[in-house]
């Protein structure tokens, strides 16, 4: 049986082994998927000596998502432009990169009937989550995009990285004051340590939608802080997780799996 698992420090709480066993017994494959801690001083050693052993294919969570990259003998083209990998497969000589969090992300909205294309969409934070979702925002063909960060300067520098496919306006919070957007993506982590970071008002069109990121405990900042700013509905990033994973899943098995009935028994 091949062997795979989901790497990260730490990994324990990782609920990519349910989805993918859910994934495998849903079509019929025998599946071997474990959660293997990794500390960022062992990742090179211990890739190596996994390769050696014949795992056959990773996910890969914090903190490694970016680092890895350098372990990889070929990056596919979503891992170039996110600047990080979640998903590795095993070659004969080392390992290939991918990434399938815009894919996720895409693919949720889609499920959850939120549309990008002719909207103004927002992306709140600029860290390697945003950077993974923006090439897959932009061929989507919003009317604009804009991208904001508490530090200053990483939405400029994700602008210039991605002008050859379209315009991603860099600002601050702040100067966000006067902007009105169809769909507010949440890609910062605040929820994970206190509430959301001052924003101005009225960011929310009339009808709009808010999408985060995060899930569980993690969500609730933002999702408290969107709808008392009139955001119509507000997705948490749940769902993302099961269709990353599922990108991941056919990659490796060369099976589309049928996210629905996993995404309802994880709520
Ligand atoms: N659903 C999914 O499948 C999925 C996939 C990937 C990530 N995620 C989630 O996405 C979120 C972002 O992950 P990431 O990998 O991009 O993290 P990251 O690279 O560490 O970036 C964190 C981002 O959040 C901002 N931030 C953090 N604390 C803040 C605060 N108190 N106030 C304002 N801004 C703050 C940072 O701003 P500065 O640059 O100013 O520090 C940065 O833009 C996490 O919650 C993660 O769990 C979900």
């Amino acid at each position: 049986m091949k062997r795979f698992a989901v790497i990260g420090q730490p990994v324990a709480h990782s609920l990519s082994p349910r989805i993918h066993a859910a994934f495998a017994a849903a079509a019929g494959i025998e599946l071997d998927y474990q959660a293997l801690a990794i500390d960022e001083a062992d990742l090179a050693t211990r890739l190596d000596a996994l390769h050696d052993e014949g795992w056959a294919g990773f996910n890969v969570t914090l903190p490694h998502k970016q680092t890895v990259m350098a372990r990889c003998e070929d990056l596919s083209e979503a891992a170039r432009r996110a600047g990080a990998v979640n998903t590795l497969t095993r070659t004969d000589s080392g390992w290939q990169g991918d990434n399938t969090d815009g894919t996720g992300l895409v693919r949720d909205l889609a499920r959850a009937g939120v549309v990008t294309a002719g909207q103004r969409v927002l992306i709140l934070g600029a860290g390697g989550a945003a950077r993974g979702i923006i090439a897959p925002l932009l061929a989507t063909r919003p009317a604009s995009l804009v991208i904001s960060n508490r530090n200053p300067w990483k939405p400029e520098a994700l602008s210039e990285a991605f002008a050859d496919l379209g315009t991603l306006t860099p600002r601050t919070h702040w100067a966000l004051k006067g902007d009105a957007f169809d769909l507010v993506i949440n890609a910062t982590s605040a929820g994970h340590s206190g509430p959301m970071p001052p924003m101005p008002d009225e960011l929310f069109a009339d009808g709009a939608v808010a999408y985060d990121l995060s899930y569980g405990t993690a969500h609730a900042p933002f999702a408290e802080w969107a709808k008392a700013e009139g955001a119509r509905v507000v997705h948490d990033g749940l769902g993302m997780l099961v269709e990353q994973a599922a990108a991941s899943f056919a990659r490796w098995h060369g099976v589309t799996p049928d996210t629905a009935p996993v995404l309802k028994a994880l709520r």
